[in-house]
């Protein structure tokens, strides 16, 4: 029998056999995964459990569900990946970018939003001023190392991208790039996901446009967006990767466009929320709540304003 299986594990041993009660287990193991390099966490991707997820609880988004089941199941299943996993979400309120983002929680980790290596930053609540950039560089720096030594396969998720002050989220450039690997920690395994609204004007655009050539929604592609959704995002005055060398430096993996939603997507969502509450045959109230939300796009009123955002309070409402 081998007594000790590699010189990384010899070394945890030592370690921890000599460490003092004060030492906690998670210091331990993140001692142990900054020496192995080899430490996935409680990293457990489901990946049939994603792949059925998207395609039967995400409505109307068929670029999404492409593009994050090819990316993820990629790269989840490489040992050593050649870089990160950067994805950007865009689209108009209420399309599914939050859902996605947290079903890739619930099956990379197996525990939901709840997991200690999927970190979450909300700019209104983490970034809220304008005049402290340099300050919450640093910390941000900081704060993804940091976790990225305790867990090579950690998640980080911006959601609100459009309300992130310019200039913060450049500090993340060397981090997203193929070369760094610093003291043994790996951090070409984490994934990144960007969400904002910034390019929504883009993606509608080019959805009314299809439709309005009679072809399906099926049949846009990511090339009929993604070059024009990535100028408009990093023109955008109003948005956190304004001017951003995340984009100029194509450090971005994946676009990820979601389309708006039309009346039959939010019936749908309407569905699904009377079948939770039992109420699946009450088709009078799934159409109530179809009627009741206000749609845009040229003339035609084709595309929910608010996405399947209202539905449940409408559904509340009229049943
Ligand atoms: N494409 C979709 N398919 C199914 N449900 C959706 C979709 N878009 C939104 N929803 C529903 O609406 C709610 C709000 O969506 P969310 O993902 O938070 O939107 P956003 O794109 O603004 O992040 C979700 O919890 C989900 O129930
Ligand atoms: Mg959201």
């Amino acid at each position: 029998m081998k007594v000790c299986e590699s010189v990384a594990l010899c070394l945890f041993i030592l370690i921890y056999n000599s460490s003092s009660p004060g030492v906690t287990a998670f210091q331990l193991k993140t001692i142990y995964c900054t020496i192995a390099e080899s430490c996935d966490c409680d990293f457990k991707p489901d990946v049939q459990g994603l792949e059925w997820d998207l395609y039967k609880n995400l409505y109307g988004q068929h670029l999404a569900q492409d593009i994050v089941s090819e990316a993820v199941v990629g790269f989840v299943q490489k040992e050593s990946p050649k870089v990160p996993l950067v994805l950007s979400f865009h689209g108009a309120s209420g399309t599914g970018k939050t859902l996605v983002s947290s079903m890739l929680g619930r099956h990379l980790f197996g525990a939901a939003m709840s997991s200690p290596y999927i970190h979450q930053f909300v700019p209104t609540l983490h970034f809220p001023q304008l005049d402290r950039v340099q300050e919450y560089r640093s910390a941000l720096k900081r704060w993804v190392e940091g976790n990225l030594t305790a867990c090579a396969r950690s998640i980080f998720i911006f959601d609100e991208m459009e309300m992130m002050p310019p200039g913060v989220i450049d500090v993340l450039v060397p981090f997203l790039g193929p070369s760094h690997v610093v003291f043994q920690t790996n951090y070409r395994k984490a994934i990144y996901i960007f969400i904002s609204t910034a390019g929504e004007e883009v993606i509608n655009k080019v959805t009314l446009e299809k439709r309005q050539a009679g072809k399906e929604r099926e049949d846009i592609q990511l090339g009929d967006l993604e070059a024009s959704l990535a100028q408009a995002v990093f023109d955008n005055k109003n948005s956190g990767f304004f001017q951003s060398r995340i984009i100029s430096e194509k450090l971005i993996t994946w676009y990820v466009p979601f389309l708006p939603l039309s009346r039959r997507h939010v019936e749908r969502c309407a569905r699904r929320e009377l079948c939770q509450r039992g109420e699946c045959q009450r088709r009078d109230v799934m159409e109530a709540v179809g009627n009741s939300l206000t749609y845009t796009a040229g003339n035609d009123q084709l595309f929910s304003n608010t996405g399947c955002k209202s539905v449940p309070a409408k559904v509340n409402l009229f049943l």
